[in-house]
C-alpha cells in the first residue's frame, strides 16, 4: 500500500467478504487479530535493523483509521530515526544525567494522580520491581536505576523514535481518541513483526523536544514510543506484565 492510499480503498478483507460487516470470522482470522494484540509488550531493547520508512507510514495510515470524536482526529506524530534521532536524545540524556537541570524540567500535564490509591500503587510497584528484578537491580542500586530509566530517552535503541503531540485547544476527550491511535500503531506495528514501547518518560522533558522538532507554541507533547525490532535476547524484553480477568473489572448488568 503506498503512503497515501485510504485503506478504505482496499477490498473488503476475506472474513468481511460475502456476508459483509454481518460475515463471520474465520478462526484463523479471530486468532491473527488476538495475537497482534496479545503479543504485544512493551519493549524495552531493541536490534539495530532499520524499519524502511514506507512501513511506519502503511503503520500510521492504518492507525489513523482509529475513531475519534466527529472525526476529529486529534494525533500529530513526528517520526524521528538517524541524526535527528540521535541528536534529540543526547540533549535528552545531558538534561536527565544532570540532577539540577532535569529538576527545571516538569510534565505539562498529570499523568498519574498526585494521590495513589490501591490497587494501582500496588501494580505500579509490581511492574517496577518485576523489571529491575529481571535486570538484577537491588532496591537501592540507584545509579542502574538512573541508567535503565536513562534507556527511555535513547529510544531503548530503537532506529525509529516517535514522539506525539496534540494541539492544546483539544480537550480529554480527544486524549481518549489519541489513546485509541497510540493502540492502533502498536497493533499493526506487532501484524508486522515489529515491536514498540509507548513512553511518557519524554513529557518532562517537552521544552528540550519543542526546540528540537521546531514544535509550534500549540503543540503539546502527549509521550514519545520506540518503534523497532526486539532484541530476542535482552532480558528485559522478557518481562510479561499481569492483567486481572474481565471477573476483577466487569459487572454484567443483565
Ligand atoms: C501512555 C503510556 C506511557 C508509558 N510510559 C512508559 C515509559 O515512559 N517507559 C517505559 O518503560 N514504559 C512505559 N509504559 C509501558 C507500561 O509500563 C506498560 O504498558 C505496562 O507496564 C504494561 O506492560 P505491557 O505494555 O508490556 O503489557 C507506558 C505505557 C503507556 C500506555
Amino acid at each position: 500500500m503506498t503512503p497515501d492510499a485510504e485503506p478504505t480503498d482496499r477490498p473488503e478483507p476475506s472474513f468481511l467478504s460475502g456476508g459483509g460487516r454481518g460475515g463471520t470470522p474465520s478462526s484463523s482470522t479471530v486468532a491473527a487479530v488476538d495475537a497482534a494484540i496479545t503479543s504485544r509488550h512493551s519493549i524495552r531493547a531493541y536490534l539495530p535493523t532499520p524499519v524502511p520508512r514506507s512501513a511506519v507510514e502503511e503503520i500510521l495510515a492504518v492507525a489513523a483509521r482509529a475513531p475519534s470524536g466527529t472525526n476529529t482526529q486529534p494525533w500529530k506524530v513526528h517520526v524521528l530515526t538517524g541524526a535527528s534521532r540521535a541528536g534529540l536524545s543526547a540533549a535528552l540524556c545531558a538534561a536527565y544525567d544532570d540532577p539540577e537541570e532535569a529538576r527545571r524540567h516538569t510534565e505539562e500535564y498529570a499523568y498519574y494522580p498526585t494521590q495513589w490509591a490501591s490497587p494501582y500503587i500496588e501494580r505500579r510497584r509490581k511492574v517496577g520491581w518485576d523489571l529491575y528484578g529481571l535486570l538484577g537491580i537491588g532496591k537501592t542500586d540507584k545509579a542502574r536505576m538512573h541508567a535503565q530509566h536513562r534507556r527511555n530517552y535513547e529510544f531503548f535503541s530503537a532506529p525509529v523514535g516517535l514522539i506525539f503531540t496534540i494541539d492544546r485547544v483539544m480537550q480529554q476527550g480527544s486524549w481518549l481518541d489519541y489513546g485509541m491511535f497510540l493502540q492502533n500503531i502498536m497493533v499493526a506495528a506487532r501484524a508486522r513483526g515489529l515491536d514498540t514501547c509507548p513512553q511518557a518518560a519524554f513529557t518532562p522533558f517537552h521544552r528540550i523536544i519543542a526546540q528540537h522538532l521546531k514544535l509550534s507554541a500549540d503543540e503539546m507533547v502527549v509521550c514519545g514510543m520506540s518503534l523497532g525490532h526486539a532484541d530476542p535476547g535482552a532480558v528485559e524484553n522478557s518481562l510479561v506484565t499481569e492483567r486481572v480477568p474481565p471477573s476483577g473489572f466487569a459487572r454484567f448488568h443483565d
